[in-house]
């Protein structure tokens, strides 16, 4: 992994770009600045027992890709939009370079029963999220991609992409437990997509807005644009 190479990337047959990639998580990571130069930071190593993404649902939207990860933070939307009954955040944002990391507690009532989870928020660039679940009453923990992929002006490529883990003490033959960690993963990813329907429209009439009025209840989304700053051009002047 970590191979450099050049992918030429086409759109109606013409040249368009050679970009540097990467293959890591298992999923193969596409670099772009604005003035042409290399990536300045390299992925961290997988962590955990995942073996990268199981199932992957993609869609081409308008939007940018800071929307799509300003969406895991904007607590009150969840509310509004997805039907979230809470969203807590159990530890604080927190800026390592180009990764941000957080962690929250979500509860969400569901037709025959309700759920309070804990969710664990890591951003890799402006780019990509995972989320980490821990289910330790199904002896799973979970993985959710958000990988977002600019690809003209206005629009975005969203890929959703998931892996389930059993626990390895679990007494269940390779071929099973492979299946149904596949089974859990789509099933989970399936949701999400479902899920983040309800944002598309959203992502489809916002408009940026240099200096935006924050409230209290918009979360940490001040601090993330703070980080996130990093990731742009420095205006002259
Ligand atoms: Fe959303």
């Amino acid at each position: 992994m970590g191979t450099d190479l050049l992918i030429q990337r086409t759109r109606g047959g013409a040249l368009r770009a050679a970009l540097p990639v990467r293959e890591a998580h298992g999923i193969v990571w596409a670099g772009r600045s604005h003035d042409r130069t290399p990536p300045s930071w390299e992925l961290p190593p997988p962590t955990g027992d995942f073996a990268g993404p199981r199932t992957f649902r993609a869609v081409e939207l308008a939007g940018h890709p800071q929307d799509v990860m300003e969406n895991f933070i904007d607590h009150r939307h969840v509310v509004e939009l997805h039907g979230v009954d809470f969203l807590d955040i159990l530890t604080a944002p927190e800026g390592d370079g180009p990764f941000y990391s957080l962690t929250v507690r979500v509860g969400r009532s569901l037709p025959f029963f309700s759920t309070v989870q804990d969710i664990g928020i890591r951003y890799f660039g402006l780019g990509a999220a995972l989320m980490t679940i821990d289910v330790p009453r199904c002896h799973l923990r979970a993985a959710q991609w958000v990988l977002v992929t600019p690809v003209g002006p206005g629009r975005i490529r969203y890929c959703l992409a998931a892996s389930a883990a059993l626990d390895p003490l679990l007494r269940i033959p390779p071929a099973p437990r492979r299946a149904l960690e596949r089974a859990v993963a789509a099933g989970m990813n399936r949701w999400s997509f479902h899920d983040s329907r309800a944002d598309w429209p959203v992502f489809h009439h916002k408009a940026y807005l240099p200096h935006p009025r924050l409230n209290g209840e918009d979360g940490p989304i001040g601090a993330y644009r703070h980080w996130a700053r990093q990731f742009y051009p420095v205006a002259p002047g």
